[in-house]
């Protein structure tokens, strides 16, 4: 895979002697700035105590982020220290996500708890991330100002995962216990991001309700959201005093935006973070994904499991099972019609197949069907997207089918995912589509690349391989033509 930094890094090198006068000035004047940043991460300590290990990390910077040969190499999965809010109450139901996603000896990070872990959790499992136990906070000097130390702990987990000192760190992902998360998709976005400049990447709620109550520029935590070294390193010397200047904040994600926000730092929106601050039934958010790749799953023990028959568990580790084969697709929708019948299919690749008896255009498929509900009920408009309403047109209102298994088969460079129905539609057939009835539809394959990851924000076309009276029906993934259109 090529490195988009590596390549915007070069570029810029080679401009620099055909860049006009005033630019030149700019980027020199840019770069002083970097070496004034320099000198301030490294030499401004004298309004903060570090601890001594802080200091030691501080000291350490410059030889292993900043080098030139860390620069110009891609952003891997080991560049990225994972910190994980969690307590011990919740730890045992919370347990399951957290390993889901967590690679042994792969990824790095830590699991923090608000006290030590009980003997039920001895000796700590290696399939875990380990754990740290979060700083006392009575020993700060507004402790008894504070309205919810509970959310200061949270908010001071990302200076503690710092403080581990681990060594070539481009990147700090924060997330809940109650998180899922895609990393390999993660490195392939966050390797677009100039890693040396402060960069704060997530995504605010689905809800407008809840970004109206605490900013629209927030990332929220459960979401998950990643800040690069040199902006974690700032924001370390400066949290604890911006906590104690702010004592009345009550929560831990707002506590951040706002001492972000007092550093200069802006959110960098980024799609494909998903707090789900949304009740009952996602299927129909996840089957319409946004065209970007999918990077985290919150909020699971509030939803219904996103498999039907499944519990919560299971139905994670289930999306994980399609995931370890292609995380670029995974979630990805893909349109393709088939004119013999009139059919529609919307692939959202390892979770569902909608087949449509009628001929329907991407601008309305992508529209989520709104299976869910809000966080909070209010007025509309409800969520930051267009939905559209769950209906009994039987022209409008999908045949669903659930990923149910996926095939490796590398020698023919081909994934296989299938798709079950797990219930009847219960309609007539659509008239005006000329009455071709999918009820006996049972079973979707999707035939898709093995060793071509989906490019970022790409999109695929597909060829729909039906033979009628059959109850399986095959789809093919393949490059769209230049241009080509799927209506
Ligand atoms: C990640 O990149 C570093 C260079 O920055 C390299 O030393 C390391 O081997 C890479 N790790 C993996 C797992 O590819
Ligand atoms: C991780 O590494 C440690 C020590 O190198 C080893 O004991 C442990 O079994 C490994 N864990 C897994 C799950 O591979
Ligand atoms: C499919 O291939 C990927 C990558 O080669 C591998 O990690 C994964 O375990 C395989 N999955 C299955 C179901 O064989
Ligand atoms: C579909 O079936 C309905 C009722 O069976 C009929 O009224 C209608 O004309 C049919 N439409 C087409 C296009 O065949
Ligand atoms: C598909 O639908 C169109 C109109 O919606 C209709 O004219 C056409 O006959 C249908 N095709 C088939 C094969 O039923
Ligand atoms: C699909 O058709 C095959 C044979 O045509 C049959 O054996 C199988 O039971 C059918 N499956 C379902 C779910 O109807």
């Amino acid at each position: 895979m090529s490195s988009p930094v590596q390549i915007n890094h070069s570029t810029s090198q080679q401009k620099v002697g055909t860049l006009p006068f005033a630019a030149l000035c700019k980027s020199l004047v840019t770069s002083g700035l970097f070496l004034f940043f320099f000198y301030i991460v490294l030499f401004d300590t004298h309004q903060y105590q570090p601890s001594d290990l802080l200091a030691t990390v501080k000291q350490k910077w410059p030889s292993s982020s900043a080098t030139k040969t860390s620069f110009s190499t891609p952003t891997n999965l080991s560049h990225i220290v994972f910190g994980v809010v969690g307590s011990m109450n919740t730890w045992k139901n919370k347990r399951f996500y957290s390993q889901a996603w967590w690679r042994p000896n792969v990824t790095r990070g830590y699991l923090f708890l608000d006290r030590p872990p009980t003997n039920e959790f001895l000796p700590w499992p290696s399939s875990w991330p380990p754990f740290r136990v979060n700083e006392d906070l009575t020993k700060m000097k507004t402790h008894p100002n504070f309205l919810k130390p509970t959310q200061v702990r949270i908010a001071r987990t990302v200076l503690e995962t710092f403080r581990q000192g681990d060594q070539d760190v481009r990147w700090y992902v924060m997330a809940d216990d109650d998180t899922v998360l895609a990393v390999d998709n993660l490195v392939g976005v966050l390797a677009k991001y100039d890693h040396t400049n402060k960069f704060y990447i997530g995504t605010n709620s689905e809800c407008v309700k809840s970004n109206f109550d605490f900013s629209f520029e927030m990332a929220f935590g459960g979401a998950g959201y990643a800040m690069s070294y040199p902006l974690v390193a700032s924001l370390a010397g400066k949290l604890d005093a911006c906590l104690e200047r702010y004592p009345r904040l009550w929560v831990s994600d707002f506590m951040l935006f706002t001492c972000l926000s007092d550093l200069g730092i802006s959110l960098t929106h980024n799609n494909g973070f998903h707090q789900i601050d949304l009740f009952r039934d996602v299927s129909g958010l996840l089957s319409s994904h946004p065209q970007t790749p999918f990077l985290s799953l919150h909020h699971i023990d509030t939803i219904d499991p996103i498999f039907p028959g499944k519990n919560r568990p299971d139905s994670i580790n289930h999306l994980m099972k399609a995931a370890k084969s292609d995380q670029s697709r995974l979630l990805q929708q893909t349109i393709c019609h088939h004119r013999p019948t009139n059919w529609t299919f919307s692939v959202s690749w390892g979770y569902s197949v909608h087949i449509y008896e009628n001929i329907l255009p991407r601008s309305f498929l992508r529209k989520p069907l709104e299976t869910f509900r809000p966080w909070k009920s209010m007025r509309p408009p409800l969520y930051m997207f267009n939905t559209r309403w769950p209906t009994n047109n039987p022209c409008e209102a999908p045949h669903v089918f659930f990923f149910d298994s996926v095939e490796n088969s590398t020698e023919k460079d081909q994934i296989t995912t299938t798709y079950i129905r797990v219930f009847p539609r219960g309609l007539p057939a659509c008239s005006s589509g000329g009455n071709h009835s999918a009820d006996h539809m049972a079973k979707i394959r999707i035939f898709s690349p093995a060793k071509l990851p989906l490019e970022a924000g790409g999109r695929e076309c597909c060829d729909v391989v039906h033979t009628s009276g059959m109850n399986i029906t095959e789809v093919r993934y393949r490059p769209c033509i230049k241009d080509e259109v799927t209506a």
